[in-house]
Formats: structure tokens, sequence, C-alpha cells
């Protein structure tokens, strides 16, 4: 599937990935007729030296195999990921219906340091997300100093393998950089915000496809989640907050992310009531966000009939972060059980046109955030640690398939 394919949203002009990699295009054959400039033995001797040279490095080489670039690219090779030399087994970006993006959090480490997870990344997945690599603490650790490298990284690397980029997160109560005081006045509180939240969508205008702008703004109870900023700015934080990213890059796709949405919970009962709010006063909200951190042995109910009551406020939904946690130890059981929650969660939103979006939360067990902050539970991707694809990678690719049988049709619970 090529970036083009996608129908919905906005795509950068062109993908830096179709293009031939700079630097290898550029030797041209001498003219016919170059005279030779052989002259004199000295000049032999040199050219001698220089010919042992190039085959020393040339048995280096050989025998340590190419280096890995340091932009983070793909590992040395000069074919693209998504054009591999030899046949490698479906994919999951390959089998995903237009108009629907396969997407996964990334990890800013291994992104740099590791050319298997690289490759995996970019292979299967049509959309990436920043783990933490955008957020406030990330970007802006002193004020006016801004971290952008692996903010930058992560973009470059979906431009080279025709991914879009969701970017995550603007507001949040979480991750902001310490320096942000609660003390402040409300003035310099908000102008802040405002100068953070213009600052990190005008840097990436017209290179993110989609902005959480908001994160987790709810209680469980359905109430404004008690943070800085509604303490310093009141409610309307909310709707500045989608003005700001709206007038800094006006094509960019604006989310509200939220967890524990995905069954029928007062917060998904409150958050249907603020996006309606929010659409009648001309707020600039495109989508909510179920970032679904789910459990092995628990379905969410009714995700279906959840994702459809945001789109029929006119919304695009979005699965943003999804895994699918188990108690451990992982026994054949319990993966056949995560991989049946990862295939629910997919044919719901498969079964939504306005889903735009499937993202997981990480790809592989050895770089997953659910160990180190849900203690006793792990193994919630796709792939395992070695990474080798679970079975919950099987039943994405078998959901993909029979929904490419059925024409994409989706057939109506009733
Ligand atoms: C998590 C990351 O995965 C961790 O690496 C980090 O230490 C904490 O944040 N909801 C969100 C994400 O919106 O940003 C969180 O990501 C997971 C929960």
């Amino acid at each position: 599937m090529t970036a083009e394919m996608f129908t919905l949203g906005r795509e950068p002009a062109s993908y830096p990935g179709s293009q031939p990699e700079s630097g290898y295009g550029s030797s041209r054959p001498a003219a016919p007729g170059t005279p030779r400039r052989i002259r004199s033995p000295v000049t032999l001797v040199s050219v001698g030296l220089v010919l042992a040279a190039l085959v020393a490095l040339g048995l280096l080489l050989l025998r340590h195999g190419p280096k890995e670039p340091a932009d983070g690219g793909p590992s040395g090779a000069l074919t693209s990921p998504t054009a591999p030399a030899t046949p490698k087994r479906q994919s999951l970006r390959d089998q995903m219906p237009p108009g629907v993006r396969i997407g996964s959090a990334v990890d800013g480490r291994s992104l740099s340091l590791d050319p298997a997870y690289r490759d995996l990344l970019g292979s299967e997945f049509n959309a990436i997300t920043a783990e933490n690599a955008m957020k406030w603490r990330s970007l802006e650790p002193v004020p006016g100093v801004y971290a952008w490298t692996g903010a930058d990284q992560l973009v470059e690397f979906a431009e080279r393998h025709g991914q879009a980029v969701y970017g995550h997160t603007l507001v949040w109560h979480s991750d902001v950089p310490k320096w942000v005081s609660p003390d402040w006045p409300a003035e310099r509180v908000r102008a802040v915000l405002q100068e953070h939240v213009t600052a990190v969508v005008s840097r990436y205008r017209g290179r993110v496809w989609a902005w959480d702008v908001v994160n987790e703004v709810l209680d469980e109870d359905g109430s404004l989640r008690d943070t800085v900023w509604l303490r310093k700015l009141g409610p309307g934080y909310i709707a500045d907050a989608f003005r700001w990213a709206h007038a800094a890059d006006p094509g960019a796709r604006l989310f509200i992310n939220e967890y524990g949405i995905e069954g029928r919970t007062r917060k998904a009962d409150a958050l249907v009531k603020l996006v309606r709010e929010l659409r009648r006063a001309g707020v600039p909200v495109d989508g909510v966000g179920f970032q679904s951190h789910l459990r092995w042995d628990q379905q969410p109910r009714d995700l279906l009939g959840n994702l459809r009551r945001f789109a029929d406020l006119g919304l695009s939904v979005a699965v943003t972060e999804l895994d699918v946690r188990i108690a451990l130890p992982a026994t054949p059981q319990k993966l056949e059980r995560q991989a049946a929650v990862y295939r629910q969660v997919l044919q719901a939103c498969l079964a939504v046109p306005a889903c735009v979006s499937f993202t997981v939360w990480g790809f592989t067990d050895a770089r997953s955030w659910i160990p180190g902050y849900h203690r006793g539970y792990g193994a919630a991707c796709l792939f395992d640690t070695s990474p080798a694809p679970k079975p919950a990678h099987a039943a994405l690719l078998d959901e993909l398939r029979r929904h490419s049988a059925r024409g994409g049709i989706v057939p109506s619970p009733g």
C-alpha cells in the first residue's frame, strides 16, 4: 500500500521515502573520450597505493558489514523496508484497507539504536506515534530551550517510510516540565501553554497528520480532571488549546484522547457531552482517541456502540494506544484470549467508517511500558521479546484478510 492510497486526512505533499536517497544518484559516468591523465611513474605508484587501500577497505567492510547510518534510518540497506529484497511474510500495513491506518507508538531509544526494531516498525505500520518524544517535558526541559532531536528523528523516519505521524500530546497533566509552576498567576500559565502548543504544532506544520491536543482531561466520574490547567485557567483551556493548535496548523486533525471510554462508562458519557458542547461552540475538534489499555481477561463492553456514538456526532474516532496486558506468566491460553481482545478492537474499528486509525502502544514486549506501570502484568504487545509475532498478530492479520475477502463490507450485528 502506498501513502497515496489513503483517502482520509491530509498527507504531506510527498514522502522523501519515495525519492532516491540523496548521494546515491549523483555519480555520472565520465564523458566518452575523456583524456587519460596517468603520465609519470610517480603517478602510477600513487594509483597503485590508492587501489591497494581500496581493496583493504573492501575486505574490512566484508568482514564487519555496513555501518549503521547515524540518522536512525533503515539498517544500512539501500532498499526500503517496504520493498524488501527477499520475500517476507505479509505485514499488517499491507493488509489494511485504504482509509484506516495501522500505527504503533515508538520508543525513541530503540528507534535510534536498534535496526531490527526499525525494520519491523517500517514494515508493519503506516503510522507512528511518539511514545514520549513529543511530550512537553521531553521537548522543552529548560524554558525556551527546545530539544527537538528525538521528535525530528521520528518525523524523518516516518517520511522515509511512507508513514503518517500521529502527534502525542500537547496538553496533559502529566509530563509537564518542572519549571512550569502552579504558583504562577493565571496569565503566565496561559501564556506558556499557548506558546508551547503553538511552537510544537508550528514546527511540524504539514508533517503531522493528527494531534492529541488534550489528553486525559476527564476523571473516572466524568468530571473535568483537577489539573493545573483547570485550576488556573478554568474549563475554557480545552477549547483554547484546540484553537491554538488549529491556528498553528489548520490542516492537522485534532483529537481529544482519553482512556477508560472503551466501555459504557460515566467517563464515556461525559466525553460525549463534552465534545458535543465543544462542537456546538465551533471549537475545531475533529476526533476522539480511544487509548484502549486493556486486559487479556476483559473484553470491553460495547466498544463498537461506543465508537458509533462518537461517530454519530460527526467526529472521527481512532484507537490510539491499544495494548492488552496479561497477568504474568503468559500461558498459551492467555495469549489466545489476548489475541481475541486485539481482534475485537480491530473488528470494531473496521466496522465504523469514521474509525481512521488503529494504533498499538508499542509493538514488542521488549519495549513496553506495561511491566513498569502495572505490577505483575506484561506480554501486552503483538510481538514477543525476540521479537517474534504472537497469536495477537496472527489474529489481526486474519481479521484483515476476512475483512478484505468480504470486500470491506462489515456484517451488521443486527
Ligand atoms: C507512557 C509511556 O508509555 C511511558 O514510557 C512513560 O513513562 C509514561 O507515559 N497514556 C498516555 C501515554 O497517553 O502517553 C502514556 O505513555 C500511557 C498512558
